[in-house]
């Protein structure tokens, strides 16, 4: 347990509609004083709070106000916009949501993968416009069945994802930062993220759900796509910045990548009149891939866990190390 953990007596749940979301919480811990507390309310309820859950776009006045602090719980798994060198400076705790949305983020990746393999955007253009098939046959479907995936990230979605695509028969090498001593669950093989351009050449897919940390600003330059296989697919779950997407519509228009999908974009939203709206065989799904109806439930199951862990002085569940910044 880190020295820095003082004694939680007031925790403030930033996240959810109304009050309701907190009565399971004061349940379970009714030693705690459980706050929920809205936009309106947050600059006040903070003030006094140890702990907090903290939602979408509520940091910089969690941190100004919650000067008592010691834990912050994001409710996202990017922790970009929090950790600056005043944040760190803080030595606050820190844990991520990383895990809440793996299950559906892998989903999102292999309904990527099935349509550019079944030409779904092909066919649904031909359904707009009243067309039976288009030009859609064995000359241009592809299979899953007996390729090769390379997982650029091997955290909770990376691993999310390798377990569903061991159902399709696909190889499946992850990347990671350092190797480790044991292959996870349905990874092939692992090779460090300093190896990745000695696997790429063998990727039909290369999915990448890595965080926005200074390695991996501008990680797929056109330099890095020249290391693909000919013909690969792209696809993006982490974040928009790893790309630098000028290389990228140039990769896809000389047909060394045939496809990308785009959960994420730089900037987000991506701009009417940006040029990678229109780039051949992309789709751009708007940072949706994280949405799930079980979000809610996962998210408190896992703050509650945090809770009861951080009171029994036990290690937390997803801390994120400030200085790597995930
Ligand atoms: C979503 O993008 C997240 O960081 O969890």
């Amino acid at each position: 347990m880190p020295d820095k953990r003082s004694p939680l007596s007031k925790v403030v749940v930033a996240f959810g509609d109304d009050e309701s979301s907190v009565a399971p919480l004061r349940e379970a811990f009714p030693d705690l004083t459980i706050e929920h507390a809205t936009a309106d309310s947050l600059n006040d309820r903070i003030v006094d709070a140890d702990a907090v859950l903290m939602g979408w776009g509520s940091a910089d006045e969690v941190l100004e106000h919650g000067q008592k602090l010691v834990w912050i719980q994001n409710v996202g798994a990017g922790v970009e916009r929090l950790v600056t060198d005043d944040f760190r400076e803080r030595d606050l705790i820190l844990t991520n949501g990383s895990g809440i949305m793996a299950p559906n983020i892998a989903e999102h990746v292999i309904g990527l993968m099935l349509a550019f393999a079944r030409r779904l955007p092909q066919l649904f253009d031909a359904q707009r416009e009243r067309r039976w098939r288009a030009d859609v046959g064995r000359e241009s479907v592809t299979e899953l069945t007996g390729q090769t995936a390379v997982l650029v990230g091997l955290g909770d979605i990376g691993l999310a994802v390798a377990r569903r695509l061991k159902a399709f028969d696909v190889t499946v090498i992850g990347v990671r930062r350092s190797v480790g001593a044991e292959l996870p669950e349905h990874v092939d093989e692992v090779v460090a993220t300093a190896d990745l351009d000695s696997v790429l050449g063998r990727a039909d897919h290369v999915i990448s759900s890595v965080p926005h940390t200074p390695e991996t600003v501008g990680l797929y330059d056109a330099a890095r796509f020249a290391k693909f296989k000919d013909g690969a697919r792209l696809y993006n779950v982490g974040r928009g910045t790893s790309v630098v997407q000028p290389d990228l519509i140039a990769a896809l228009a000389s047909g060394k990548l045939s496809a990308a999908g785009l959960d994420v974009t730089n900037p987000e939203p991506l701009p009417e009149d940006d040029p990678l709206w229109a780039a051949p065989n992309v789709i751009i799904t708007g940072h949706t891939s994280g949405a799930t109806p079980l979000f809610e439930e996962r998210l408190f199951a896992l703050f509650s866990e945090n809770i009861r862990r951080y009171v029994a002085g036990e290690e937390l569940l997803n801390v994120v190390d400030q200085e790597r910044g995930y």
